[in-house]
């Protein structure tokens, strides 16, 4: 059994081959639980920013798997509210479990966590830099409904400069030689740093401003809402996906989102 013994900030800290192998570990696991393999293990769910999924998917895993939970869900219940820093708590935090789950309004606070202990950090959301456990599980969807990673065509639309899921997922399709499709509105295309990165490895990737532009190219749509709690200026969304701007769109094409979906995709 492969286990986590490092921190896990960015999808960049694990191979083609490692994310491979935890894809394939977690079909074994849909199609039987492995039982109480954490038994014992405390796994400590630390959430300073609003979470549904993330928390309590990880949370239901741990308990699936044996393991017991610690944690918060909101910042103002703990000693951050008395000026405590994230180092402090983190190095305490470290010292009660086998594993910190944070998520975290600041870019760079799980770095700075990983700092802090020795106890392995996993990324739940960084501010507006990343979201590696979401790109396990958006790669993990994608492997199932198109048969493979290798050579996709994906588009993501929407907010591209401060949607985390989009720069995690896009550094994971650059490892898998995807082509990648860029639309968002003027002023919310991906960073400046995420494309050089992009371009160094030789990733083939392009800017639109509309759907259309390549409805008929994309085997997946990625579609994230308007980041409004992240923004300073006050761009407003544009994109609703309808049956009407998916037409011309592959058969096999399939719309994926990180959620929470607020009004991008029409319930249709
Ligand atoms: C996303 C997040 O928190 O970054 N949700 C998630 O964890 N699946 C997406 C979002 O908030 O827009």
């Amino acid at each position: 059994m492969q286990s986590l013994t490092r921190s896990f900030l960015s999808i960049g800290d694990l191979s083609k081959e490692e994310i491979i192998r935890f894809l394939d570990m977690a079909a074994l696991f849909k199609e039987a639980s492995p039982g109480p393999i954490l038994k014992g293990k405390i796994m400590a769910s630390c959430f300073f920013e609003p979470s549904t999924r993330t928390r309590l998917s990880f949370e239901a895993a741990m308990k699936s798997l044996g393991g017991d939970v610690i944690g918060f869900s909101e910042s103002a219940t703990t000693s951050a509210s008395k000026g405590e820093s994230l180092y402090d708590t983190m190095k305490i935090v470290g010292g009660y479990s086998d594993v910190i789950i944070l998520r975290h309004p600041k870019e760079g606070a799980a770095q700075l966590a990983s700092e802090a202990t020795t106890t392995p950090i996993i990324n739940a959301g960084d501010g507006s830099n990343e979201h590696p456990s979401q790109t396990l599980l958006d790669l993990f969807t994608i492997r199932e409904t198109q048969g493979r990673l290798e050579g996709l065509k994906i588009a993501w639309v929407g907010d591209l400069l401060y949607g985390r899921t989009v720069h995690s997922l896009a550094r994971a399709a650059a490892l898998f030689d995807m082509r990648m499709y860029f639309i968002a509105p003027e002023g919310l295309d991906i960073p400046t740093e995420l494309k050089r990165e992009l371009k160094s490895k030789s990733a083939l990737f392009s800017f639109h401003r509309d759907v259309k532009e390549v409805v008929d190219e994309f085997d997946i749509l990625y579609v994230t809402r308007m980041q409004k709690e992240r923004h300073r200026s006050q761009s407003e969304g544009k994109y609703i996906i309808t049956p009407e701007v998916l037409k011309g769109a592959k058969e096999t094409a399939k719309v994926l989102h990180p959620l929470p979906r607020v009004d991008e995709i029409d319930r249709s």
